[in-house]
Formats: C-alpha cells, structure tokens, sequence
C-alpha cells in the first residue's frame, strides 16, 4: 500500500479511536482509558493532519471537542462557544507558544515580561452559570462547546456558587465559567464509603464531579461535596468588566464568586516556568486535584486581537504536570496479610512511570473489589497514583483482555502460613485464622509494636524483623527484649556499631508510658486516642486487665465493638504471658491514680475532633488542653461532635463536618475560643 494510503487508514483509526473515547467521556461519564493515553491519540493524530493537510476533514475530532449533550436535560446553547484549551507537555513547547503570541501581537524581541495570568488547571468539570441581575438564572455543561445541558437544578445544590451576586454594578446579563470539582478529601471519603457498601467507586475526583453534577434528582448531587472556582466570563451585557483578566477574576470575587486563590500574574516564559515549578512542588498539599497550569495572555485587549482556531484560543495554553493514571498489564495478584490478618489483594504490574514515580504494585483494596473491578491476569489497566495515596487499579479496559484469562478467586488458604482463611458475615475483609502463628501477621505486628508512636525502636526496620522472623528468632514481641548484640551483629546488613545502637534503643524503650504500651499491643480497634483514654480512665495495667465490658464502656471513645474486642484480647492466655515476659524484661511505666474525666470546665459536654496540623501547637497539646477544660476529644465526626478544629492538610473530617453541618473553627477561631474562656 501506498505511504499516503497508509495515513488515511491510521487517521481514520485515530479518529475512531478519538470518538469512542470521547462518547465514553462526555455522554457516559465513564472513561475507558487514562487522559494520558487519550492526549497520546489526539496528538498522533494532530501530527498526521499536520504532515497531510489534505486529509482534514470538518468532522475530524481535531476539529471539535467534547460530545452531544444526552437527552435528559434540557439543551443551553453557548452565545459564545465554551471553548478548550492546547496543552503543553514541556517548557520548549510553552517557549513556542509564547514565540507565536509575541509574532502575532508583533511585539519586539522576545518580550520577556510579558504579563500573563497563571492559574492551577482545576481537574473538575466546566460549567457556565448565568446571571439576570445578580440572580443565578442558569448553569450548563460545556458539552461539545456549543450546546451544553442545563444543570441549573442542580448548581444551585453547591454552597460555593451564589445564588445572588454581592455587592453592586454587576452587568445586568453576565456569564461566568468555571470549574466544578470535588476536593481530594471528600472524593477519597465518598469512595470509601462506596467501598465499604459494597457500591461502585468514583475512578477519579474529575468524574466525580461530572457524574455528580449530571445526576437527574438534585438531592443527590447536593450530598456529594462538590466546589467551585471561577475562571472567566462568557456573555456581559449592560455593564463593563476591567481590562485584564486577573481584574476580571478579581472583580468576579468581590461580587461573590468563589476563584482561585493560587492564581498570580507572572512575566514572560520565565515566570510561567517558576509558577508551574512551584505549584507543580505542592501539588499533593493542595486539598483539590490540578492535572497543569494554564497560562493566559493577561491583557484583554491582546486576547481577542489573539483570538482563536477551532477550538482553542491562541492567547492561552495549559502546561500539564506528569500524568497520575496510565496504563499498564498486570502480571500477577498476589494476597498479602496484614497485622490483623487481613487478606489484601495486591496487583504486580509492569512497572509503568505515573503520578512522578515508578510503580510496580497496586492495591485492589479487598476481594469484592477484586471482583468487582474483575481484574485478571494478562489485563490491561488504568493504574492510579495521586499524591501520597498508594497506587490503585483503578479500571481494566475491556477491549485489551488477552483470551484465555481467568477470575482471581480469593485462596482458600493464607498464602503465608497455610491457615484458613475466613471471612465473616458482612465484613468486606477476608482474613487468615492463623493468629501469631502467621509469621506475616507477627511482622506485621512485630512492625507496628517497634512504631514511632507506639514503643519507639529505633533502627529496627521493616527487612530485620522479616529475618528474625523467618529464623523464627521472635516469635511475640516479648522475645525482642531477649536479643543480644553478638547476634544481630551476625545478621544481614548489620555491623557492629549498628547492632549496638539496636540494643541500646530496645532498652531504652523499656521506659514508656501505659498509653503507649497498650497502644502497641496491637489490640484490634484501639488506636492511640482509645489507648490514651483508657490509660486515664484506668491508670493501671492491673485494673484494666480485670475491667468487665461494662466498666470498659465508661471510658470515653469506647463502644461496645471496642469493649469486646479489648475483652477478648485480654482473655487469651497467650497475651497475657506476653504482656508478664514484657514487663519481667524490665518494661515499665508509672501508674496513676485512675482518673475518670473531668466532671467540671466550661468546656464541659462539648464534643472536639482535631483535623490537619496546627502552626502554633501540636494536636496532642490541644487535645490535653481541651480535655483540662472538661472537653472530650474523639477521633471521628459524627452528629454528636460539637466542633471540628481544623488546621493545614486537613482532611475527609473537615469534609464530613461540613457535610454533617458540624461546626468547623479554625486555627485562630480555636485560639479565640481558648481565649475567651
Ligand atoms: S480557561 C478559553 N482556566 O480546562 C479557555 N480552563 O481544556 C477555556 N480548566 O474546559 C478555559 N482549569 O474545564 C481555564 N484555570 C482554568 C482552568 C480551565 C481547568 C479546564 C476547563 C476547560 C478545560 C480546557
């Protein structure tokens, strides 16, 4: 065949290829394949209508973005077409965005200062929402730019977007745009909900909040936390907007539109490089998911003598970060025991480079998942790495199953130790019977015993304990105290000097706290707040050894799940032995006077939860102050909490809060409370 017979047919393929994705994309909410691979097809295909102009053709994908709207809404026609952007993957291609502004606005050399309004690309769904003097009249989808669904019912569910504009002057008729996303702590606290209810998982925050925004009865899209930063403005009738986009964005927030506070002029080439490289660093502290920058020329005057090709203007351009999904084969799965038995499907992947590292494993999170996803060996799969989150398969593509393949069931028997492995009525978790006979559960145990926050035993790492382990030198986490520096000097990867450090830190951890103690027995269910609250209540190992479950549902914290759980522990005799070889080596701590909480303080009957990390005290601090005023601090939020504190990186607490309407008070609102007392 001819070498031009041989582009037409990859074209059509490309193009083919383009519209199926697209279809799955805007009309279904369910993408098939990451953004990276479809950025891929788009700008093979642009390369190839590039090399053969001839073959354009108007229906040509290239040519047009985004798909028909469905049915089910009505139908918004945009006045204006809600256009998209051009990407940029690499400074050299910013450097030849920025040489064809300066040719086209025929400004001198490179014009290196430049203004340019630099913003984070948000990683949600586009809406335009209409405003009839200061009332919000409409909101729509971009849909393929020229038609939209009216969503109207639906934005008016979304706190940040006012149903009346603030303030004065506003134009009579003015459209502004946007984009709506979910923040990363309400997407990963919607999924976990989802899985734990057996239901379908958002694959990521973006559809998310298309999906959630397109649902036919508003009461739904109103539980889902949804946001929104505005970026522009579409049709302005009877009123003036300021000359520069920037002031634009600035005027929209006087008038009560929510944008985003990382925007920043920046000049030239240099300046757009120094704002990506910045954000691009702090991209997983941010609390919503950004996939780039988006660089526009920042005066309005130069913006439409720019104006635009097809589908994109030519006076902006998004600068993408390095992809988080892509995609890649699974070669194995594997079933790893965790402390608790729990029995983890993990996916062994051919290593694939996503969200800034390499990634060879990801979690499938539990068998129904498992199954749910039906991931199998042989499959391609969109893998998922966002932020410090642990990679996950997110979704197998259909179209690409090799034949041949069969459902991963879950084993029978504990991979490790050989032991049965159950699952209990209703529990999404499989887990091995094996007890500390499992010498995955043991280092697993053993791992979270040697903790920073539970016995603090430095330079024991995660590969020394699997030694011991598999020479069955420890066995409980009593034989630890048993280990002599001539011994670990012989092991693996050990020196002297480093065999002594060990030593010395295994004694110095011999003097701790009951807090800490209980803590790091590994009890199911008592985590550290639970373990520092019955350390209080009690003040004695003794006395809550022989506590009843009755007297264990006193302490604050304690349910009836916990009570029964911390019960059992102390009724197998093999715990307790552990516990008397652990205090005869010589551990121990002071005990106190047992103290219930106190029953007086203005603080008294108020409920707190601390979320993220305060500037001028730690949580532990507040916490005890808290406490000293008679306040109780929980772990969860829930209908009972009275207030959440929140400080920076908080989390899916702050987001349930809200959505529970618990009152929510920052840093400084925190201290002016403390105060005020
Ligand atoms: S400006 C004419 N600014 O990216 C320019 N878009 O590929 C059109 N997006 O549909 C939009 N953050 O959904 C603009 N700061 C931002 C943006 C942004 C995210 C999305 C938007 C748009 C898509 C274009």
């Amino acid at each position: 065949m001819s070498k031009s017979g041989d582009s037409v047919k990859q074209i059509e393929s490309l193009r083919d290829q383009i519209r199926h994705h697209n279809y799955r994309y805007h009309v279904l909410d369910d993408p098939e394949v990451p953004d990276a691979e479809y950025d891929r097809l788009v700008r093979q295909l642009q390369a190839l209508e590039r090399d053969h102009p001839e073959l354009i053709t108007s229906d040509s994908p290239t040519q047009r973005v985004g798909d028909t709207p469905i049915k089910a809404f009505g139908t918004v026609e945009h006045r204006l077409p809600m256009l998209s952007l051009d990407n940029a993957f690499s400074a050299d291609e910013l450097h030849e965005f920025h040489r064809r502004v300066i040719d086209r606005l025929e400004l001198e050399n490179d014009n290196d200062d430049l203004d340019y309004a630099a913003e984070p690309k948000l990683d949600g769904a586009a809406v335009s929402l209409l405003y009839v003097d200061g009332r919000l009249e409409r909101g729509a989808t971009r849909g393929d730019g020229t038609r939209g669904e009216d969503i109207t019912h639906n934005v008016r569910t979304i706190d940040a977007i006012p149903l009346r504009l603030i303030g004065k002057d506003y134009p009579s008729t003015m459209e502004v745009r946007g984009e709506v996303f979910m923040p990363k702590a309400g997407f990963e606290a919607y999924n976990q909900r989802a899985r734990d209810a057996g239901e379908k998982t958002f694959v990521n925050p973006r559809n998310a909040a298309a999906g959630s925004l397109r649902q036919l009865d508003p009461r739904l899209t109103a539980e889902r936390p949804l946001d929104m930063y505005v970026y522009s403005v579409g049709v302005v009738e009877d009123g003036e907007l300021p000359g520069r986009h920037s002031e634009v964005l600035d005027q929209l927030q006087e008038w009560g539109l929510k944008t985003c506070p990382e925007r920043k002029v920046v000049k030239g080439v240099a300046g757009c490089l120094a704002f990506y490289d910045d954000l691009g660093g702090r991209r997983d502290s941010l609390s919503y998911e950004i996939d780039g920058v988006v660089y526009k020329v920042n005066s309005l005057a130069d913006q439409r003598e720019l104006g635009f090709v097809s589908r994109a203007p030519r006076w902006a351009i998004a600068h993408k970060f390095p992809a988080q999904e892509e995609l890649t084969v699974v070669q194995g799965v594997e079933f790893q025991v965790g402390r608790t038995g729990a029995v983890t499907p993990v996916a062994r992947l051919e290593p694939v480079f996503v969200g800034g590292v390499t990634v060879s494993n990801a979690t499938l999170h539990n068998i129904d998942e498992l199954r749910r996803k039906d991931v199998r060996v042989g499959d391609t799969v969109i893998v998922r790495r966002a932020g410090d989150v642990i990679p996950e398969v997110v979704s197998v593509i259909d179209g690409r199953r090799p034949k041949g393949t069969k459902p991963v069931r879950l084993p029978r028997k504990c991979p490790v130790c050989g032991s049965k492995v159950s699952r209990e009525e209703g529990e999404a978790v499989a887990r091995c019977t094996g007890g500390l006979y499992c010498p995955a559960q043991r280092a697993e145990e053993l791992k979270h015993f040697v903790s920073r926050r539970a016995m603090d035993i430095d330079g024991l790492g995660a590969k020394l304990i699997e030694q011991l382990v598999a020479i069955d030198r420890i066995n409980t986490p009593a034989d630890l105290y048993q280990l002599r520096q001539e011994e670990l000097a012989a092991m693996e990867r050990m020196g002297e000097k480093s065999a002594q450090n060990l030593v010395d830190s295994i004694e110095k951890s011999k003097g701790t706290t009951l807090s800490r103690f209980l803590y790091s027995l590994g009890i199911r269910e008592v985590g550290e707040a639970t373990a520092a609250s019955l350390a209080a209540h009690f003040g004695s190992l003794a006395t809550i050894l022989s506590a009843s479950e009755e007297n264990l549902l006193a302490v604050t914290d304690v349910g009836p799940v916990v009570a029964s759980r911390i019960r059992a522990f102390f009724d197998e005799d093999h715990n307790l032995d552990v516990i008397k070889r652990l205090q005869d080596s010589g551990v121990h701590w002071a005990e106190t006077e047992p103290r219930a909480a106190p029953d007086d303080g203005p603080l008294l009957g108020k409920t707190f939860v601390l979320t993220g990390s305060l500037s001028g005290m730690t949580r532990d601090e507040a916490k005890e102050r808290i406490q000293s005023l008679g306040g109780k601090v929980t772990g969860s939020v829930s209908k009972k909490t009275d207030f959440v504190i929140f400080g920076e990186k908080a989390g899916s607490k702050l987001t349930k809060a809200q959505q529970l309407e618990v009152a929510t008070l920052d840093e400084a609102q925190f201290m002016k409370l403390l105060a005020g007392i």
